[in-house]
């Protein structure tokens, strides 16, 4: 009997894909027949999250590493998979993403620099070549999605650099949405709330305690409460959704 998954033949690239929300993504696209690209800028966590994906057929994953803020990473990156696989990612999920934190007064031009070159160029740069590669192979079901931040919604002290970068991501992905949609490629956002993972551990625990009494739910999420939102957006499940953002935050800021 024919395979019912809803990403059979799809070829999902996930940024960030070594850790935490990325990891969870890779699995869950990975469960529904996606072949799976693990693309990290580090090579122990990609092997990672390769080795916790199901045993399928030879080359259904593969990872890659690269440097999202770097076009020229970007550019190998995308050259590397079509050698390997001859197959475009017809998904793309940027997840790849760092904080600096700081207070705006003390915050060094290098730390607003850091964090708004991963974070909001790196989305930029993925999206552009991957669009760009859809439309020349002249492939009509892509959707983008980007990992935004409810801090990119609300702001917060300490991460006025974090804040814009992800705010940006909400401009670029409404703006790739309108641009792509004739090609038939769509591009969301997902604004998580705090999300156990590394991403976090470093968040002092006052700051934690705050933030979980706002949260209505009570709780923090887990990534794999992210990744089943990319898993919606990925699929056809969203076909006629796109330049929306899906706040998975458990009523925090709603
Ligand atoms: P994480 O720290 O567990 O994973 C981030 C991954 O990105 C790591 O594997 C890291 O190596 C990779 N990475 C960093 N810089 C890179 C670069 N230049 N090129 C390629 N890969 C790079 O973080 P987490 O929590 O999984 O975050 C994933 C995304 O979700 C990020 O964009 C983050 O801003 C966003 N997010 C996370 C929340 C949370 O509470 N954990 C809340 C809201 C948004």
């Amino acid at each position: 009997m024919a395979s019912t998954k809803l990403l059979n033949d799809r070829l999902a690239l996930v940024t960030g894909g070594g850790s935490g929300i990325g990891r969870a993504v890779c699995q869950a696209l990975a469960r529904e027949g996606a072949k799976i690209v693990v693309a990290d800028i580090n090579e122990n966590a990609a092997r990672s999250t390769l080795q916790s994906l199901p045993q399928g057929e030879e080359n259904s994953y593969i990872m890659e590493i690269v440097d999202v803020s770097q076009s020229q990473s970007v550019n190998n990156l995308f050259t590397s998979i079509n050698q390997r696989l001859c197959q475009v990612p017809d998904i793309v999920v940027n997840s790849a993403g760092i904080t600096h934190d700081g207070l705006m007064n003390e915050m060094t031009e290098q730390m607003f620099d850091d964090v708004l070159n991963v974070n909001l160029k790196g989305t930029f740069l993925i999206t552009q070549a991957a669009c760009r590669l859809m439309i020349a192979h002249k492939i009509k079901i892509g959707s983008i999605i980007n990992i935004s931040s409810i801090i990119g919604k609300v702001g917060n002290i300490g991460q006025c650099n974090y804040a814009a970068s992800k705010a940006g991501v909400v401009g670029l992905t409404k703006s790739v949405a309108k641009e792509m949609a004739k090609y038939g490629i769509r591009c969301n956002a997902i604004m998580p709330g705090f999300i156990d993972t590394p991403m976090v551990v470093t968040v002092p625990e006052k700051v934690m305690t705050h933030f979980k009494k706002l949260t209505p739910m009570g709780k923090f999420g887990k990534p794999d409460d992210v990744a089943e939102a990319s898993l919606f957006l990925a699929s056809s499940k969203s076909n006629y959704i796109t330049g929306e953002v899906i706040e998975v935050t458990g009523g925090l800021f709603m």
